[in-house]
Order: C-alpha cells, then structure tokens, then sequence
C-alpha cells in the first residue's frame, strides 16, 4: 500500500481531492454502501482537545465502514507524560490501521507521521483543520455545483485553523478565498504561500481584507469561526472588540448582493458573536448540513486512504 496521511489540506492534490469529494457524495446517497473497513480494521481516533462533532463523526463513520473505531483521551496517554510522540506512533501502527488525532501544535502530528507505518489523519490542530474543509467543500458543491470560480470569504481569525484550512483547500479546490481580518490577525506568509502556490494550478486566487464589507462584496459563501480557538483562551489578545465588524450578520451577507450566497460556520457557534441567531436559523445557512457532511467526508476521506493501492 502507498502510504498517504493527510496532515494538511495540500496532502491531497486537486484531483485527488475532488476523487474523495465525488465519493462523499456517494457515501451521503448510501451510507451503508462500503465496507472499506471490514475485517474489521481498527481506527485509533485520538483526542487532546474538546470534541463533539469530530469525534461522533468519526466514530460512528468508522463503524459504518464495518471499522472498528478506538476512541481515546489524548490527555489519558502517555503522550502527556514522558513517551516521544515517535514511539506512541511505532506502537499505534501495530495495533491500528490507521490513527486520527486532535491535537495542538502542526509538529506534534507531522512527528506522528514520521514514525507512522498507517494513515495518520489530522482531526485538528492549532494550524489546520482540513477535515473540516472536506466537508465545507461537500457542501458548498451542494449548495452551488461546481467549487471552481465560486468565491469565499472566510472572516474572523484569520491566522487560525479554519482560515488556514479554508486558503489551501479552498484553492486547491480553485476557488477564490478571501481572509477578512483585523489588523494583528492576517494568514501568516507561509500560509498564503502554500495558497498561493495552489491557485496557481487550479486557476483560482487568495487575498487578504482588512474592512469586511469590501470582502464580501460579490462572494458566494461567508463562513466564520470563533473568534477565540481552543489553546487561545489566555493568549493576551483583545478577541472581541477588534472582531465586532466582523460579525455575520443580516447586513453583511444583504452586502454580498449574491441572493443565494450561503453561510458556513465549523461549529461550536457563539451565537450573537461571531454570527448571529438570524444568520444561522436562516435560509442562508448551511450550517448543519455541513455538521452533517462531516460524517461523509471523514467516511471518503478514510476509504480513500486505506483503499490506495
Ligand atoms: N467543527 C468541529 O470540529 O467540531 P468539534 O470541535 O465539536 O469536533
Ligand atoms: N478554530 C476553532 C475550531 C473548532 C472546531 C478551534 O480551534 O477551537
């Protein structure tokens, strides 16, 4: 088996991310209709932060497979105590057939790869959340067909998880992603590089906004994170004020002029923060849906790589 992880949302070429989002949607249309994981093969699902979606979806995909899914607290291992992140990857890869892990800093999971001999798949870490924009991408396609050309604005942290996420897979996927943020919260440069790189090849563009009402204008879905992410809470930084503009809201998604645009949030939602009630509960939002497409991503995503010849 050609041994493939998926750490970040460029570990997947445009190609091959559009082969596992055709087989989402195939998986959401028959959700029993694959045994990739028959036999049963194991999956390690491990997390070191707080979980709801990630971790039901991935449980309960893995057994939809016909997987057996071993779902543990990170923070219970002896990750935390003295084992390298190495020698837990040496032993995870003779129990397990591939290992899904939630954790903090890109190094820690890029060393579980190193040493892995399985798939290691990132189930967030303080730099990316690509499975998450696997289901954002099922679900814009859902929403508005094709994902090349289709402009999208990502506004809020725009150095956090979900923004960074959004620019590579989004141009990957040869859309046009614009981060709307406040001065002191701007994609790193490497990030955008990556990006850029990307929309290179497929055709589509990344920019940076500082007004959120210029970076709108014309865009085909918003989405919007929280403002604080998990490992953030005590980090020094004004999360509110400078991010009140910011807000999802009535006025900003009228602002796009596109009737149809959609909105995403990865959930959990601060309600009456980052977007507000009449956003969400509206006809605009995609919210849960994309909640939903979770489970199917992770399911394609999964058979993808344990099916690779
Ligand atoms: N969107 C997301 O990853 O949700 P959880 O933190 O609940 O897993
Ligand atoms: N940016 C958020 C996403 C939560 C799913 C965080 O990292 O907390």
């Amino acid at each position: 088996m050609t041994l493939r992880h998926f750490l970040r949302d460029d570990d997947l070429s445009p190609a091959e991310q559009a082969e596992v989002l055709d087989l989402a949607a195939e998986l959401k249309a028959d959700p029993l209709g694959c045994d990739a994981l028959a036999g049963p093969k194991s999956v390690a699902v491990i997390f070191e932060k707080n979980s709801t979606r990630t971790r039901l979806s991935f449980e309960v995909g893995i057994r939809q497979l016909g997987g057996q899914p071993v779902v543990v607290d990170g923070r219970m291992m002896q990750l935390g105590r003295e084992e390298t992140i190495e020698d837990t990857s040496r032993v995870l890869s003779r129990y397990v057939d591939a290992v899904v892990w939630r954790t903090f800093a890109q190094a820690r999971i890029d060393s579980m790869a190193s040493a892995s001999t399985v798939p290691v798949v990132n189930a967030l870490t303080d730099e990316f959340h690509p499975c998450q924009v696997l289901a954002d991408l099922q679900t814009i396609r859902e929403r508005h067909g094709d994902l090349a050309g289709l402009t999208l604005t990502y506004l809020g942290d725009g150095a956090n998880n979900m923004a960074n996420s959004l620019l590579v897979g989004g141009a990957t996927a040869g859309m046009h992603v614009r981060v709307s943020a406040p001065e002191g919260f701007a994609p790193a440069d490497w990030v955008l590089d990556a990006a850029k790189k990307r929309a290179a090849e497929t055709g589509g563009s990344v920019s940076v906004f500082t007004e959120p009402k210029p970076s709108v204008e014309g865009a085909d879905v918003l989405v919007t994170d929280s403002w604080t992410s998990m490992g953030q809470e005590n980090d020094g930084k004004d999360r509110v004020s400078p991010f009140r503009p910011f807000q999802v809201n009535a006025d900003l998604l009228a602002a796009t002029g596109k009737p149809a645009a959609s909105v995403l949030h990865c959930l959990p939602a601060h309600r009456g923060w980052e977007i507000t009630d009449e956003v969400i509960d509206g006809p605009a939002s995609a919210v849960f849906d994309e909640a939903e497409n979770r489970l199917h991503a992770q399911k394609a995503l999964l058979t993808w790589l344990v099916r690779r010849p």
